[in-house]
């Protein structure tokens, strides 16, 4: 008998077993997951990882699938469909299935359910254990690669997710010491109050936007002073103008951080007038 395995209610041969395109755990790694060893065909520290997954999903404000109860039937019918006595079982619970959007659906959608089994060779592994392993050493750096355009966008739905929440469109992150880095799915900029424009220097631990270096050479051959210089929400706050970059929002004017006015709270006209040209220059340019 070949692998079985479980999605969204159905346990189907593991060749066939596929998630929507559009299921925001593969679009934004917004899902969690949880790994059973299996000994004996039963789920090992199952208190332990029910616990965990229920604590994760709450994290991510994602609701159970099903009962406690309900999921340990689940599993277990995994486990015996796949006749797998020594193995693992993995869990894995998106969101859902929704069109790409950082922010949740609204109105929330189903999660997704995925179960596989996996057999483990304990002879194999009784092995290695006897004669151990070697390791290596790695920077810590996990959600430290802004710059690499991944789908590993969780802290980048949460932070849109807040905005909304708030009723703003975008999230600014903001680092350790103090400095705006960028948004949640754009680029950051200010026109400072000697009407200087800023943004972020890309030695920072943010994507390199395109939309931000076309605007750059935008702002040169307008003959607009600009730095690339990172700035603090309160700079944003007593600046003349703010706006964001991206492929999705081109020049988009921002009139509020945190609820309180940028410029006065209306749009400024360095902004209107970069998207305005940023608009013409790309319509010329795209092929
Ligand atoms: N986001 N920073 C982040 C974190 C982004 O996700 C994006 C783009 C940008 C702007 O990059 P560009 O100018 O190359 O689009 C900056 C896209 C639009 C998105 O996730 O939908």
């Amino acid at each position: 008998m070949g692998r079985i395995a479980y999605v969204n209610g159905r346990f189907v041969p593991h060749a066939e077993a596929f998630v929507h395109i559009e299921d925001r755990g593969y679009q934004l790694a917004d899902a969690v997951y949880e790994v059973w060893a299996l000994f004996g065909g039963k789920l090992a520290d199952a208190e332990g990882h029910f616990a965990r997954l229920e604590r994760s999903l709450a994290e991510l404000q994602i609701d159970m699938p099903m009962s406690r109860a309900a999921l340990t039937t689940v599993l277990r019918e995994a486990v015996r469909r796949n006749r797998v006595q020594e193995g693992l079982v993995y869990l894995q619970i998106s969101r859902g299935v929704a069109p790409r959007d950082h922010a949740f659906p609204h109105p929330p959608v189903r999660p997704a359910v995925v179960i596989t089994v996996s057999r483990v060779d304990r002879v194999a592994t009784e092995a290695r254990a006897a004669k151990g392993v070697g390791v290596v050493t790695t920077p810590e750096n996990r959600w430290g690669r802004c710059d690499i355009k991944t789908v590993g966008l969780l802290p980048n739905a949460l932070a849109k997710q807040k905005a909304r929440v708030a009723g703003a469109a975008e999230a600014w992150f903001v680092d350790e010491l103090g400095f705006v880095t960028e948004g949640a799915s754009s680029n950051a900029w200010i026109v400072d109050r000697d009407g200087v424009l800023r943004t972020r220097d890309t030695n920072a631990n943010i994507l390199r936007g395109v939309t931000r270096l076309s605007l750059l050479d935008v702002i040169r051959d307008a003959g607009l002073k600009v730095e690339e210089r990172p700035f603090t929400p309160e700079e944003a706050l007593e600046a003349k103008e703010a706006f964001i970059t991206g492929a999705g929002t081109i020049v988009l004017p921002v009139v509020s951080v945190d609820g309180k006015p940028v410029g006065g709270g209306v749009v400024g006209p360095v902004a209107s007038r970069l998207r305005r040209l940023y608009i013409e220059r790309a319509k010329e340019r795209a092929i």
